[in-house]
């Protein structure tokens, strides 16, 4: 993973605040000069930031390209109101750096960039407040901001700064930290703290540090919201990784003082809609900020439709303020409950493997009070269920079932929830019959009548059912097994197929209920006897961290051929597997192999860097693992039993310190069948 700018490394200042004089409004003050003690000003962000804050902020989508520009500012704000997202709640519209000139004028003041601001931004704010909106700017708590071009920062310029952003009407302040001299953050920090409050205007205070000094253990009488990572990309592992650093910091999260996993990357094209969807509802769960990170004059409706949907705003923006915390996590399996002021939880069933997989907590679990039965809400379907107590639900790769659960008297208003499910995976060889079994349970208080279920797949397929698809009643707990026969046509070539289980059954008032499951079929080939080359055969599924899984090279980062020849520790290896952590990657062997061998270790094509662990499972089982190895160590062989495995999946782990610069070989990888 690359960076895009380098940063002044941090250099703590021993001591407390240097004493120094309340500077007069309006004056530029040396960084050091601040204020000791609280501020004799009113504190006028008293009720700022009561729920996380929600709107618009163009990084993501343009970084410092033209097109940043006020014609961009006005038409989000435009669609804001057209587009019914003000109504949902986004007020701010953000303007992130490259909006200044690199140099101050001759009074030290701010120049925004006429060619990209030619009204200033004073116009750009009253045009946004005109809509009813709030505009927020950005600077860096450094001599200059991130960017290479060096445009101004505020260190030294904190109480001009502020003051010359009150003047323009700005409501909403992200302060970086390039460049920043070495000096203590939190007395940088706390300075625009005071800056902004002298101006006497209230102004959101966004703290962005990257989480590099812990601003959670600091920051709740700082800002309304401190950075709690690195920079989000548009990428699947950087949501993921950015996810798993925030989730711990839950307990430090409260109105007015949230953490924030850094702005949303929904709709800039880099993760699938399953995959944005996951992003959007965790970030929810989490009360993090919502700040759109996409040019929304060219967003799609499925990106609109994701970013307004209400149920799920409403539980990032409940204002009992609690942010969600991890009830369980066991391969890629994770339960995260948020409580929410009405004694209601939100509970997301985030599947971060690659393959369906079951999810389940319960009622209990995720801290509701003992109840006959409850209220589940389905905020992505929009439509309610009564549960015995079950939360569950077969999740698609990389999805999130995202639930409200009550224990609230009117449950019986709804239908019983009815789980979907197939046991086993689905794999299977062309013109040869494999046996599947769907379940379907019920999960509600009240029974099921009139169960019925059909499986379908690709055209030219057969599907038959073996044993009863329908079922008169099913109660509490009760499940209706079914068998399939599925046969895809001979030469069906190896890869994946849609298969679709759909149920359908009455509730006890009568009403028809709907229920579709949708699963990933896999048309396999028995791998030959004898030893062969695994970079040599077709994978059932693979995921990497940054750019495809790449046979015979080292992974390269980005584009698909982009790697080299694959080399551990100066030794040239002609085969194998180059990929990037997180990366899984898995076969077939159809109980017919015994054992993988290869020579395992972190590619030179990083220089110095790269940690890592690798691991390989059969059938869930895992029969090989290494410690963490570094680009510094040669490479390891490692061996494994695979008998009787009919699945087999490669590893790769981040060796517990991110993903950055973990370019993992699997040379000269073996499988004896
Ligand atoms: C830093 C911040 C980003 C963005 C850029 C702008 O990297 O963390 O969010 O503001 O600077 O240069």
């Amino acid at each position: 993973m690359r960076h895009p700018h380098s940063r002044t490394t941090r250099r703590r200042v021993a001591g407390a605040f240097t004493a120094g004089l309340l500077c007069a409004a309006g004056l530029a003050a040396p960084a050091l000069a601040a204020p000791t003690g609280p501020p004799a000003i009113p504190a006028v962000t008293e009720g700022l930031a009561l729920t996380p804050p929600m709107g618009f902020n163009n990084w993501n989508s343009t970084h410092c390209r033209a097109e940043f520009n006020e014609d961009m500012v006005k038409g989000i704000a435009d669609l804001f109101v057209a587009k019914g997202l003000k109504d949902a709640g986004y007020r701010y519209v953000n303007l992130d750096d490259c909006w200044a000139l690199p140099h101050r004028d001759a009074n030290g003041e701010l120049v925004p960039d006429p060619v990209r601001f030619p009204g200033g931004i004073r116009a750009v704010a009253d045009y946004v407040h005109a809509k009813g909106l709030k505009l927020g700017i950005y600077t860096s708590a450094g001599t200059k901001t991130c960017n290479s071009a060096g445009f101004p920062g505020a260190l030294g310029h904190e109480y001009s700064d502020a003051r010359q952003f009150a003047d323009w009407g700005v409501d909403y302040l992200k302060y970086d930290n390039c460049n920043n001299q070495g000096v203590d953050a939190r007395q940088r920090y706390r300075t625009m703290r005071d800056a902004l409050r002298a101006t006497g205007r209230p102004i959101v205070y966004s703290i962005c540090e990257w989480g590099e000094n812990k601003p959670w253990e600091w920051a709740s009488d700082v800002g309304q919201l401190w950075r709690t990572t690195g920079d989000i990309s548009d990428s699947w592992s950087s949501m993921l990784s950015i996810l798993k650093q925030n989730l711990p910091l839950a307990p430090h999260a409260g109105p007015g003082h949230w953490n924030d996993p850094d702005m949303l990357e929904v709709g800039n094209g880099g993760m699938t809609e399953t995959e944005y969807r996951s992003h959007f509802s965790l970030w929810s769960v989490m009360a993090a900020p919502l700040l759109i990170g996409t040019d929304l004059r060219k967003a799609s409706q499925a990106t609109f439709d994701i970013l307004a949907n209400e149920e799920v705003i409403a539980v990032d923006q409940d204002p009992l303020g609690r942010q969600g915390a991890v009830v369980s996590a066991a391969d890629g399996r994770w339960v995260v409950a948020k409580e929410m002021r009405d004694g209601s939880r939100a509970v997301a069933l985030f599947n971060e493997s690659g393959t369906a997989q079951r999810i389940a907590t319960t009622a209990s679990a995720v801290g509701l009070p003992d109840a006959d039965a409850y209220t589940l809400r389905d905020l992505w379907q929009h439509r309610g269920y009564n549960t015995a107590g079950t939360i569950a639900a077969t999740v698609p790769a990389h999805a999130t079932v995202l639930l409200r659960v009550s224990a609230d008297p009117r449950w019986a208003d709804h239908p019983p929830a009815v789980e979907l499910g197939l046991d086993g995976d689905p794999l299977l060889e062309a013109a040869t019959p494999a046996t599947l079994t769907s379940t379907v349970t019920d999960l509600g208080r009240t029974p099921a009548r009139r169960v019925s279920v059909t499986l379908t797949g690709p055209a030219g397929w057969t599907v038959r059912a073996t044993s009863a698809a329908s079922a008169a009643t099913l109660s509490t707990g009760r499940t209706l097994r079914t068998g399939w026969r599925v046969t895809a046509p001979p030469g069906t070539p190896a890869g994946s197929y849609g298969l679709t289980l759909r149920t359908s059954h009455r509730s006890p008032s009568g009403t028809p209920v709907t229920g579709t499951l949708p699963l990933t079929a896999s048309v396999v080939v028995r791998p030959p006897s004898g030893t062969s080359y695994l970079g040599d055969l077709p994978w059932l599924s693979a995921t990497s961290g940054w750019g495809p899984v790449e046979r015979d090279t080292s992974n390269g980062e980005s584009d698909a051929g982009d790697g080299r020849p694959l080399t551990i520790g100066g030794t040239v290896y002609a085969r194998g597997l180059g990929v990037h952590a997180l990366s899984d990657v898995s076969f077939y062997t159809g109980r017919a192999c015994e054992k993988i061998t290869a020579s395992v270790g972190v590619d030179d094509e990083k220089g110095a860097k790269g940690t890592v662990a690798f691991e390989i499972r059969a059938d869930g089982t895992r029969v090989a693992a290494t410690g963490v190895l570094t680009n510094a160590m040669p490479a390891e062989p490692v061996t494994a039993d695979v008998t009787g495995a009919q699945v087999v999946r490669l590893v790769v782990t981040d060796g517990g310190d991110g993903v950055d610069s973990d370019h993992a070989d699997w040379a000269d990888a073996r499988l004896s069948c």
